[in-house]
């Protein structure tokens, strides 16, 4: 880091931003295989959680892939460039007080891990545990099937790893209950451990 550079303070704290929005900031790290439900889930759960007050965003690998992170493949080097700047992007969502939800499949553990200490506290890893078979299965975009012909390569879960989280905050089973359990799930654990008190009148 250059070290001609100085931290400005903001004239806003955390707790004026938890009053203004009505809840602490916080990221949602959904992560798991390919068409494992981590979109559907994260889509859903926005909309959930905006319709019960909560002030939301999700940052989906597909979308930032688009912009942001137009300049990078998918060898191990480009993902973990490709979650260290959704890491540091989703740790600013959540210093300005939002609920970041995350979908991107990040697969390593020590990727996973460097987006945790950038967040701190206000980290949640959620498995978004559907199995292989399953995610095959579903192939709703035909890239396993692209995967399977070699015309795509390092392709997640069948030519490039997939390391499963070993202490996630949530783990939800896609393959054996309806995503509309699943995010019955999600929804109880941000308002467990998430709660919403009284924004401030503004
Ligand atoms: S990550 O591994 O770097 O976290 P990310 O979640 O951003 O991946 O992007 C995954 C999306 O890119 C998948 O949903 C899929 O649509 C697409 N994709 C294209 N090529 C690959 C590949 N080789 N491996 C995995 N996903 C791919």
């Amino acid at each position: 880091m250059n070290k001609n550079l100085t931290a400005v303070p903001h004239a806003l704290s955390a707790s004026d931003r938890k009053a203004h929005y009505g809840h602490c900031g916080a990221v949602l790290w959904l992560t798991g295989l390919s068409a494992s439900g981590k979109s559907s889930l994260a889509m859903a759960l926005e909309l959930a959680l905006t319709k019960l007050g909560y002030s939301c965003y999700v940052l989906d690998g597909d979308n930032v892939r688009k912009g942001l992170n137009a300049n990078l493949g998918f060898s191990a080097i480009d993902r973990t460039e490709n979650i260290r700047r959704v890491g540091e992007t989703a740790a600013l969502f959540a210093d300005a007080g939002l609920i970041c939800i995350t979908a991107f499949i990040s697969p390593y553990r020590e990727d996973r891990a460097r987006a945790r200490d950038a967040i701190g506290p206000m980290f949640h890893e959620i498995h978004i545990a559907a199995d292989l078979a399953t995610c095959e299965a579903r192939d709703p975009k035909g890239l396993y099937k692209k995967a399977h012909a070699g015309e795509l390569l390092e392709f997640t879960g069948v030519s490039a790893p997939y390391e499963v989280p070993e202490h996630p905050e949530l783990a939800l089973d896609t393959s054996h209950e309806p995503i509309t359990t699943s995010l019955q799930k999600l929804i109880s654990y941000v308002t467990r451990h998430i709660p919403l008190g009284e924004p401030s009148p503004s």
